[in-house]
């Protein structure tokens, strides 16, 4: 493998799933306490109201990270803590975390890239709709000024949002994740009031300092058709229309796809005059998280109606259920290409295993070190072929909170027993060190 010289090598988490400390220092109640909160949403009614306790283990997980020798760390903010009330007044108790961290991880000669928004919108803002509701874009971008003028000076790399087509159809149409609506009917719009809140926090940042390098994070999948059948390709195509394109489309100054929006029925009442051109500031980088790539088929036909075989040797499969599928970062990097992105980071992949019982002390999670081998390979070989990849983010430091699923999945590369919150690296932990030490340059 080879990357070029400046290459970013990263890990990335996010705050509800690692930063614990729910009600302090000010920090009002987020989605993700109150949807954790009702029977039957969260895996073992798991709550991040602890979860790594990082809210004060921070330097001792800033030490990991200097160990790892990662030259770069991609963290968010929890909205609740900056803005915790509807009036809107920041609480710079809630930002002194951030603060701090900052300040701490430079010290350690380790980038920070900041996203501003990864899932825990303020529950006030959810009971005055939440995305569907305008006002919600325009608070982002109130927010993320507060953020800008208080960090502006020392973080340089900025990520709006957090895969907001997760936010809109989990959140809004099947209602795994929070605030856990069912069938809304509202998931387009959502997506537009995100991308909107992004269009102007892109502005708001900008004010405070033109220098700053702006993104999104987008988790653009590809969608393999279980075979050539017609009704197989048009489910493909709409699936991963809804993914990539219906994001990707706006943001690089084009309009919402017109067979999506006639395939959807979408009324696109929502589009003001004038959204779209916010929607489309230059973006100063791309965020691609990426895990897998699934197959899809019309649900309405069986194996024997489809004219090719299903593909023969199917990949590994992780915890998730997910497929271990490199292949698909290399064709979501070149689909960037093909937008003209002038630089992309994997700001996520990772992928979740039972952990192994350790052996003489290491827990030797081979499955896991494979999963990051095969794809930064992968990453390598895009790079080669042209693609303006930047930096890697494994996904991610610590065992965490892994949303609708608690603590039940293990994505870290570092192992956290959560009842007294040790943490011990893994093997994959030992190896990307290692990867990390020669080819950092
Ligand atoms: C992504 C999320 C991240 C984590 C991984 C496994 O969709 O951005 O927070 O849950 O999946």
């Amino acid at each position: 493998m080879e990357f070029p010289p400046g290459f970013l090598w990263g890990v990335a988490t996010s705050s509800y799933q690692i930063e614990g400390a729910v009600d302090v220092d000010g920090r009002s109640e987020s989605i993700w306490d109150r949807f954790s909160r009702i029977p039957g949403r969260v895996v073992n009614r798991d709550t991040g109201a602890i979860a790594c306790d990082h809210y004060r283990r921070w330097q001792e997980d800033i030490r990991l990270m200097e160990w790892l020798g990662v030259s770069a760390y991609r963290f968010s903010i929890a909205w609740p803590r900056v803005v915790p009330e509807p009036d809107g007044a920041v609480n710079q108790v809630g930002l002194d975390f951030y603060d701090r961290l900052v300040d701490g991880l430079l010290e350690a000669g380790i980038e920070p890239f900041v996203t501003l928004y990864h899932w825990d919108l303020p529950q006030y803002r959810q009971d005055s709709g939440g995305w569907t509701a305008r006002d919600t874009a325009h608070a982002f971008a109130e927010y993320a000024a507060a953020v800008e003028g208080r960090l502006g000076d020392r973080v340089r790399y900025w990520l709006t949002l957090n895969e907001p087509w997760v936010v809109a159809h989990l959140g809004y149409r099947t209602g795994q994740h929070a605030p856990g609506l069912v069938g809304s009917g509202k998931e387009l719009d959502v997506c537009h009031h995100q991308l909107l809140g992004h269009g102007w926090a892109a502005q708001a940042l900008r004010a405070g300092n033109p220098d700053h390098q702006v993104g999104i994070a987008l988790n653009l999948e590809p969608r393999l058709a279980r075979s050539d059948h017609p009704l197989d390709l048009e489910a493909a195509a709409g699936e991963k229309g809804l993914m990539n394109r219906w994001f990707l489309d706006p943001l690089f100054g084009r309009d919402y796809p017109n067979y999506l929006v006639e395939l959807m029925g979408w009324s696109g009442r929502v589009v003001a005059d004038g959204d779209l051109e916010v929607v489309a500031a230059p973006l100063d980088m791309v965020g691609l998280n990426y895990y897998r790539t699934e197959v899809v088929g019309h649900p309405g036909l069986s194996d024997c109606e489809r004219p090719a075989p299903l593909r023969e040797n199917p990949p590994e499969i992780t915890e998730m259920g997910w497929p271990v599928t490199p292949s698909g970062l290399g064709r979501m990097l070149g689909l960037l290409q093909e937008y003209g992105t002038k630089a992309v980071y994997v700001t996520e992949n990772g992928s979740a295993y039972p952990d192994p019982t350790p052996k003489n002390g290491l827990i030797d999670d081979e499955r896991r070190r494979h999963y990051l081998e095969v794809h930064l390979d992968e990453a390598a070989r895009a790079i080669k072929g042209g693609a303006p990849l930047k930096g890697y983010f494994a996904w991610t430091l610590l065992d965490n909170f892994e949303w609708a699923l608690g603590y039940s999945r293990r994505f870290g590369l570092i192992h956290v027993d959560f009842p007294t919150g040790k943490r011990t690296p893994k093997a994959s932990a030992h190896w990307y060190r290692k990867t990390i030490s020669s080819h950092r340059h």
